[in-house]
């Protein structure tokens, strides 16, 4: 029988996934690409944590299952933190919508194995780690072992997009240091790259770029953000 061109999926169509950030889907068309995967890079306290959560429970807010996976604070401090914002994930948590999970860094193959299990049985469409960093703390990176590294890493972001997951993979930016993961290679093999910053003007100010994002028309420029009572807000430049 023949099918109506309406019928066939559009290889052009694009979803789009709201951040959940006030003024943000605007600078990359509506939002970030249905099942990318998104490095979320800044040094201490430039709120990526905060930005991940905010991102979770907007999901939330639109029937979208959610993973959070994080390696430092734990999940109880994570979940009271986002309190503060209104954020309750408790209540979704015991509905099996969402989870918080903690775990330690463990061999690259194991962790790709456990986060895709964690995303299927939660039926998650939106996935944080938090971070990337402390989870690849334990691989070894002597030089032989990099490209290994690297085959892993970009495996595992496969698997999240086999998964149709929309991802944040938050990276610790170490003051000094140029690149935006401890590998080098992070943002090449990821779909969109977002950099919280704070930048030191004449006062400081928390600032938000998007410098990559595959398929998408995005902003490039530095755009000042403030933390308000619902999270962060980008300010109109
Ligand atoms: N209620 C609030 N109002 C204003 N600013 C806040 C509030 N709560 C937290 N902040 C700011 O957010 C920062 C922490 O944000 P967050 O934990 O998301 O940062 P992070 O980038 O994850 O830090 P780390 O690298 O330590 O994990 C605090 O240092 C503070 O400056
Ligand atoms: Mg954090």
């Amino acid at each position: 029988m023949k099918r109506e061109s309406k019928d066939l999926d559009d290889p052009l169509e694009i979803k789009r996934i709201s951040s959940g950030i006030p003024g943000l889907d605007e600078l990359m068309e509506g939002g970030f690409v249905k099942g990318s995967t998104n490095l979320l890079a800044g040094q201490a306290g430039t709120c990526k944590t905060i930005f991940g959560c905010q991102f979770l429970w907007e999901g939330l807010q639109k029937g979208e299952n959610g993973l959070y996976v994080t390696l430092e604070e734990s999940a109880k401090d994570i979940i009271n933190d986002a309190l503060q914002f209104g954020w309750d994930f408790s209540k979704y948590i015991k509905e099996r919508k969402c989870n918080i999970v903690e775990m330690k860094s463990i061999d690259l193959n194991e962790l790709t194995i456990f986060i895709a299990d964690e995303i299927k049985s939660l039926r998650a469409e939106r996935f944080v780690l938090d971070s990337l960093s402390v989870a690849s703390m334990s691989w070894k990176s002597s030089p032989e072992e990099l490209f290994k590294i690297r085959i892993g890493l970009f495996n595992f972001i496969k698997s999240l997009k086999e998964l149709n997951v929309t991802s944040l993979l938050i990276s610790e930016i170490q003051r000094g240091k140029q690149t935006l993961g401890r590998f080098g290679f992070e943002e090449f093999l990821v779909d969109g790259v977002i950099i919280l910053q704070l930048v030191e003007m004449d006062v400081p100010m928390r600032s938000i770029q998007i410098t990559k994002m595959r398929r998408t028309n995005h902003s490039v420029e530095v755009h000042p953000f403030s933390i308000t009572k619902k999270g962060i807000v980008i300010k109109k430049i």
